[in-house]
């Protein structure tokens, strides 16, 4: 059952993974990050890059001194190397940079909404909220459902293309759930998708550090529209995010913020907006964030998506199989061979709050999880079968102390000794409490 395996080799590629930290019982241990879904350490070539860049760096798109046209040639030659690394048509697409997927999702429902106020929005019940709340507020929307596993019922999706057969549609779909980790078959609903004439926005950010993404041309009936990811979940965490779309989506119409970089000619009471992606990114660019994204997609193509995808489904299902002996843990996701994901894993201890349980691993091993609903509430709700009755009763007091999981979410620097010292200490936690 224990890994007597090689060493972990992109171990020595990210920054921070030996960093020691003092356990409640006074102990320096190696600190072990399993939270890796909420944001990744940075990449050590990332760091390099910015440093050397730093020499470099100046204002873009404003200057003429050299620092600043070199500047500028790395920021917009990076769109470039952005769709290449996700597979889609520099000449059919827009790259926009912005801070992260979130400012992402916002700013496509405002420029869609600009566009037309009467599309239809349909989400699922296994968004993060930042893929359903933008939304809202500006659309019809409506949801599909997932199953008694939390898989999301494609079904369900084919009865709601077909309800607003005659409705302008947008589909938006996470890539990867960030709580169960399920992928989603984005190539099968984008074919349904544009069989009704919908359009379908990916959700990418727990997908894209993970393994290969393909939006394929625009051509392809099982192309995807538009993509959103945070590159602070790719190991390169300087505050960039990525938006791509069709570039007829950001040509004709206001940009939602205003300012510096987004005009061609203000005069006293008229704008000329400039072209996208200008037009799209108010402000002065964050071009580090850049330059530590565009050296982060190196280092992933280099390793080959392929072969990280392998990798952490290797150490995933070793984790199951080491949590698999332990009595009182339920695993809150299907764990069965054939089920297609991203190396997450929710569980809880049965009698334990999971709160409490992360604590205890913080404390006890200096092991790093997210505990709670992830921003995903309707979808834990689902997950853990909560009656309405107990929903309607949270509503009314939000901040009482509500049920959710513990979550671990691995990445390329993980080990299999790393998860048996994860084992351990839940089997010590279980004989203790
Ligand atoms: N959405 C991130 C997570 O799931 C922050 O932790």
């Amino acid at each position: 059952m224990y890994y007597n395996g090689s060493e972990n080799n992109y171990r020595n590629l990210v920054t921070g993974v030996n960093s020691r930290i003092m356990t409640k019982d006074g102990r320096f241990v190696k600190s072990i990050n399993f939270d890796n879904a909420a944001t990744t350490p940075p990449f050590s070539s990332v760091m390099q890059e910015i440093i050397n860049f730093s020499k470099y760096y100046s204002s873009i798109h404003r200057g003429t001194g050299f620092k600043s046209e070199f500047s500028s040639k790395i920021y917009e030659d990076s769109r470039k190397a952005v769709c290449n690394f996700v597979h889609c048509d520099y000449n059919q697409n827009t790259v926009i940079y912005v801070k992260n997927t979130t400012e992402a999702i916002n700013k496509l429902s405002y420029l869609l909404y600009n566009k037309n106020k009467d599309l239809v929005v349909i989400s699922t019940r296994m968004e993060h909220h930042s893929n359903d709340l933008p939304w809202r507020n500006k659309f019809k929307t409506d949801y599909i459902e997932v199953d008694n596993l939390g898989k999301l019922k494609l079904d369900d999706l084919e009865y709601k293309l077909q309800k607003y057969i005659n409705t302008d549609k947008l589909v938006c779909v996470t890539g990867a759930s960030n709580v169960t980790g399920y992928k989603n078959p984005i190539h099968k609903i984008a074919e349904m998708c544009h069989f009704y004439n919908a359009k379908i926005f990916v959700d990418g950010a727990q997908l894209i550090p993970h393994c290969p993404v393909y939006m394929n041309s625009n051509s392809n009936s099982d192309h995807i529209d538009y993509l959103a990811f945070s590159a602070h979940k790719m190991y390169a965490p300087f505050g960039t995010g990525v938006l791509i779309g069709p570039k007829e989506t950001f040509i004709d119409s206001e940009p939602e913020y205003k300012g510096g970089g987004t005009i061609k000619l203000v005069t006293d009471d008229s704008v000329v907006w400039a072209d996208p992606p200008d037009k799209n990114e108010a402000g002065t660019p964050n071009v580090m964030g850049v330059v530590a994204m565009l050296a982060a997609i190196k280092t992933l193509t280099s390793l080959g998506m392929d072969n990280i995808d392998k990798y952490e489904m290797d150490i995933y299902r070793y984790a199951l199989n080491r949590l698999s002996y332990i009595p009182n843990l339920e695993i809150g996701c299907d764990t069965s061979p054939d089920c297609d994901k991203v190396a997450i894993i929710p569980f809880n201890i049965k009698g334990i709050f999971h709160e409490t349980t992360a604590k205890l691993l913080s404390s006890i091993s200096q092991i790093a999880v997210r505990s709670g609903c992830f921003c995903a509430q309707p979808y834990v709700q689902r997950l853990l079968k909560i009656p309405k009755s107990k929903i309607n009763y949270y509503t009314k007091y939000p901040d009482c102390r509500r049920p959710g999981f513990v979550r671990l979410s691995f990445a390329l620097y993980n080990t299999y000794s790393e998860i048996d010292t994860l084992a351990n200490t839940l089997e010590y936690i279980i004989r203790t409490r």
